[in-house]
C-alpha cells in the first residue's frame, strides 16, 4: 500500500467497509470525499490547518449550557436552514419552517393565556394574537406553543449575565378551545448575532455583517400533527434581504401595524403527521 494526496481518499473510505450501519456508512464516505476535494481544492497549508483546527476548538470551547456557538455556525454558514428546508417540506398551505437558533431554552416559564412573557424586559409592548390551524382550517385547540424573543436592545434574556438564569422574553402557553393564542411580548428589533466569539470573528474577517431582521421565535406542537420550528419577521426590517444566518420566507415577514398599538397577528397552519410507513 503506497498513500499519496491521489489514493488516500479511497483508502480512507475503505476503511469504512466494515460498518454495518449503512446510513452512517453512506454519511461518513461522502464527508471524507467532499473534506479531501475541499483540501486538494484549496491546497490548504499546514498553517491553515492548524488554524482550522484552532477555530472550531474555540467554537467548541465557547459552548455552555447557554450558548451553543456550534449552532451559530451552522446558522451563518446556512447549513441550519439547508437542513431545515430539505426535511421540513410544506405541502401548500402550510406554515414554512425556518431555523430553530442558538437561543431556545427548555425551561421557560408555562403562562396561560393574556400573559405578559417579556416581564421587565426593555421594549415597546405588543400584543400577539395567532391561530393555529389544521391544513383544512380547523382549529387546534391545546397546542402546545414555545416562543421567545429578543428584547429591544436585541438580547436575549441567556446573554444577559445579571439575570442568572431567571427568564423572560419567553414562555410555554397553549392554544384555547378555538386554537387561539393571546399574549404580551416587546416588538421585535433587528439584533447581531453574538460576535464575541470565534464565529463573530469569523464574519469580520470576511466582510460579513452580523445582523438578524427583527423577528419572533415559534416552536408550536399538536399530537397528529408536525412540529412547526419557525419565526414571524417584521414587515419592512432592513435586514430582511441580508439575514445572517438566512432564515427568511416570504411567507413569514408579517406587518405589524403600529396605531392604535403594535399588534402581531397570524394563523399558522400546521401538517398533518405522515408516519413513516404510510
Ligand atoms: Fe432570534
Amino acid at each position: 500500500m503506497h498513500i499519496d494526496e491521489h489514493s488516500i481518499t479511497d483508502a480512507v473510505i475503505r476503511s469504512f467497509d466494515g460498518c454495518d450501519n449503512p446510513r452512517l456508512k453512506q454519511i461518513m464516505t461522502s464527508l471524507v470525499t467532499h473534506l479531501h476535494d475541499f483540501v486538494r481544492e484549496t491546497r490548504l497549508t499546514e498553517a491553515e490547518w492548524m488554524e482550522g483546527i484552532r477555530f472550531l476548538t474555540a467554537t467548541g470551547q465557547k459552548c455552555n449550557d447557554t450558548r451553543q456557538e456550534f449552532i451559530l455556525l451552522s446558522d451563518v454558514l446556512g447549513v441550519s436552514m439547508l437542513t431545515v428546508a430539505l426535511n421540513q417540506a410544506r405541502s401548500p398551505g402550510a406554515t414554512e419552517a425556518t431555523v430553530f437558533g442558538p437561543f431556545y431554552t427548555d425551561d421557560a416559564p408555562r403562562l396561560e393565556q393574556g400573559a405578559d412573557i417579556a416581564g421587565d424586559a426593555p421594549g415597546e409592548p405588543m400584543e400577539v394574537d395567532v391561530v393555529v390551524t389544521a391544513p383544512d382550517g380547523s382549529p387546534i385547540a391545546g397546542a402546545q406553543v414555545d416562543v421567545w424573543q429578543a428584547d429591544e436592545e436585541g438580547l436575549y434574556d441567556v446573554q444577559r449575565a445579571t439575570l442568572g438564569t431567571r427568564r423572560r422574553g419567553r414562555a410555554a402557553m397553549k392554544t384555547d378551545a378555538e386554537g387561539r393564542l393571546r399574549f404580551r411580548g416587546v416588538v421585535p428589533t433587528a439584533y447581531p448575532v453574538p460576535t464575541d466569539g470565534p464565529v463573530g470573528r469569523m464574519l469580520v474577517a470576511t466582510g460579513r455583517h452580523p445582523w438578524r431582521p427583527a423577528h419572533m421565535h415559534f416552536m408550536i406542537r399538536a399530537e397528529g400533527y408536525e412540529t412547526l420550528v419557525t419565526h414571524l419577521f417584521r414587515e419592512g426590517d432592513p435586514y430582511l434581504d441580508s439575514d445572517a444566518v438566512f432564515g427568511v420566507r416570504r411567507s413569514l415577514v408579517v406587518k405589524i401595524p403600529s396605531s392604535p398599538k403594535p399588534v402581531l397577528s397570524h394563523t399558522f397552519v400546521l401538517d398533518r403527521l405522515i408516519s413513516d410507513s404510510a
